[in-house]
């Protein structure tokens, strides 16, 4: 096996690796997901995953605990804040602490940006950061990469529609960085309030080709690759009626899709709520189920090269 460069790293941003190491993780995902359910469980067995989530998780954490058991590893966590010592007032430097003295790996999903920075430099342990805000969420970013590869076999010169919250979708900084590793045309589509920050995207956009609408025009419609939806993140909002405002903005349903490519992925890194409706799941270009799956695999692939420096 070539070098494995993830080794006892952090991923805390999707900036921090290179398209060289993206792609050693996608072919590593193809190759363990092959493997004998025994051959798997060699790849992370006595690692113990401790994870800690002060916000909702259905996917993430989910995953993450299926992708550690399937590699023979186990999980300690906190999935809820209030049945722990945070509820009594601990700090998270503390609680971070504490769980990197238990586990070999921990996770962090945090409502603060930089959370994900903060842990790594405390813990004597990889930290992945499972969402910080609304600044990033690196491994949905690795599995949504990984989902474009596997469905269209490539993602150098596709043309990709992003739709949603791109204000405070954490999911699309990730997203958008690490497609700008990649020759991709990238459309954005949002209400202006919601539009991308642009501090945000500072030094990414001159190696993307980006243009933002706040409506889908359909001759843009029919020429998307790929509509990568996002929930409006109504818990980011300071003012609730600015989310009224905004709410049920955009629905994806047949009549989306049949003024699109007959190929088009609909992907979204869910919960949905009203942006997709469920008449199309059934659909071959309902991505997102698949796109859940995947995370499982990217996961799995993760937590196995970060442990282990060789894993092959
Ligand atoms: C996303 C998140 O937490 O940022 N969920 C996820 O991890 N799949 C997206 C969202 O909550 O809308």
């Amino acid at each position: 096996m070539a070098t494995n460069h993830y080794y006892g790293r952090d991923v805390v941003s999707i900036r921090d690796f290179t398209k060289d190491e993206l792609e050693f993780l996608f072919s590593f995902t193809d190759r363990i997901s092959t493997l004998s359910r025994i051959e798997r469980s060699e790849l992370g067995k006595g690692i113990t995953l401790g994870s800690i989530y002060y916000e909702p998780s259905t996917r993430t954490r989910m995953s993450f605990e299926a992708a550690i058991t399937s590699i023979g590893g186990s999980s300690i966590g906190i999935a809820d804040p209030k049945s722990s010592s945070i509820e009594k007032g601990e700090s998270l430097s503390d609680t971070i602490r504490i769980m990197d003295l238990y586990s070999d790996v921990l996770v962090l999903r945090h409502p603060l940006d930089g959370s994900g920075r903060f842990a790594s430099e405390l813990s004597r342990h990889p930290v992945i950061n499972a969402g910080s805000g609304s600044e990033e969420h690196p491994t949905q970013a690795m599995l949504d990469l990984y989902t474009i590869y596997k469905e269209k076999g490539r993602i150098d010169g596709l043309r990709i529609g992003i739709i949603g919250d791109l204000k405070y979708g954490r999911t699309i900084y990730s997203l958008v960085y690490g497609l700008s590793n990649y020759d991709v045309d990238i459309r954005l589509i949002s209400p202006p309030t919601l539009s991308i920050r642009k501090e945000s995207i500072y030094g990414v956009e001159n190696k993307l080709k980006i243009q933002e609408y706040s409506n889908l025009p359909e001759d843009i419609l029919s020429t998307l690759d790929v509509i990568y939806v996002t929930r409006i993140q109504k818990e980011r909002f300071p003012d609730i009626q600015e989310y009224e405002k905004v709410k049920g903005t955009y629905t994806i349903d047949q009549s989306t899709l049949d003024k699109s490519k007959t190929d088009v992925s609909i992907m979204h890194p869910l919960p949905r709520l009203d942006e997709i409706s469920h008449s199309i799941d059934n659909t071959t270009n309902a991505t997102y189920f698949r796109q859940a799956a995947n995370g499982k695999e990217i996961r799995a692939a993760l937590l196995a090269l970060i442990t282990n420096e060789d894993p092959a």
